[in-house]
């Protein structure tokens, strides 16, 4: 049997390591972090971690380099201190899009992603939403992927009459994914056919597969980073008849101009998930946010207790 449940946090999102604390009703293991003037970090764990189950909470966010560094570091530092079992929480994984060679001499950087984090010392990560599944087959350690799905059409159902709306993939990608959320709401699917150029953050929407001529429209998305999918999606469905677009997505990584973008379009609000902090300035009233942290509280509970996890979504 393990120890006590030791939740530590990294600089990224402290405040979602602090709720999850809340749901499980213990203490936020002190931690501290340092950088030098040389740029190099030092975390040193300030409390005993001998025997315990250490949960160390790090999504990807900017800075991203630092974050991913700092992650490695403490779970290195746990490892150390003797921690019994050390699971890496990523509740948004690092470099998740580079999860296929799709080029001459590119990197799979989310392969990388997965062997330094065996390198460092974890026994085992806990993510949501992997932009794709193949990633959680590049560890040879167990990968929970958690889903936001059941979370985010509960908020769906219960803030909107969804009697006129269809769902909409803002991607052929997304496709697969939409039908969780369709059969959950009982609603009709449309896909955009989006195409990009290489790597720019500029897709175009060339054909609209289904229908959503005088329906309201609801864009479901893994992500929005620089937001170029989901403005290009919004005014294709306007042009193609919709009363009117919003749009759901698990991760906010909200990059570059996408809060300003997503505040002057037409679309009526976006909700997304707390998998990635908010700052001050992307919080903006067109943007609702979910909170994804019971579900990641009950899901460290489970792994704890070595019990179900599958369990949580029914
Ligand atoms: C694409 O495959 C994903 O599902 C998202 O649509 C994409 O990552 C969003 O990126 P951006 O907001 O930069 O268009």
């Amino acid at each position: 049997m393990l120890d006590t449940i030791r939740i530590i946090s990294g600089s990224a999102h402290p405040a979602f390591a602090d709720q999850i604390c809340r749901h499980l009703g213990v203490e936020r293991c002190k931690t501290r972090s340092l950088r030098f003037s040389n740029e190099n970090i030092l975390v040193q764990i300030e409390e005993n971690v001998r025997e315990s189950d250490a949960f160390v909470i790090q999504p990807s966010c900017a800075p991203v380099s630092d974050g991913i560094m700092e992650l490695l570091i403490t779970i290195d530092a746990l490892k150390h201190a003797s921690a019994k079992r050390i699971t890496a929480v990523l509740p948004y994984f690092p470099y998740a899009r580079s999860d296929k060679k799709d080029q001459p001499r590119i990197s799979i950087t989310a392969r990388l992603m997965a062997d330094l984090l065996e390198t460092a010392g974890a026994d085992r990560v806990l993510t949501m939403d992997l932009h794709s599944p193949q990633v959680q087959g590049f560890f040879r350690i167990p990968v929970d992927q958690l889903r936001a799905a059941p979370i985010l059409c509960d908020h769906l159902r219960d803030s909107r009459d969804l009697s006129d709306y269809v769902l909409v993939a803002g991607d052929v990608g997304e496709a697969k994914e939409i039908g969780g959320y369709a059969n959950r709401l009982n609603l009709p699917i449309a896909i955009v056919d989006k195409r990009r150029d290489g790597d720019d953050e500029k897709p175009r929407a060339v054909a609209l597969i289904g229908d959503v001529a005088g329906k309201r429209a609801l864009i479901i998305d893994d992500e929005i980073a620089s937001g170029g999918t989901l403005m290009e999606a919004a005014a294709f469905l306007q042009k193609h008849g919709a009363v009117s677009v919003e749009a759901a997505a698990v991760h906010p990584v909200l990059s570059g101009q996408a809060v300003q973008r997503i505040a002057d379009s037409p679309l009526r609000s976006v909700v997304v998930t707390d998998t990635i902090p908010l700052t001050p300035e992307k919080q903006i009233d067109k943007i609702e946010v979910c909170s994804v942290s019971q579900l990641f509280a009950g899901a460290i509970q489970a792994i704890h207790n070595g019990s179900s996890i599958s369990s949580l979504f029914r």
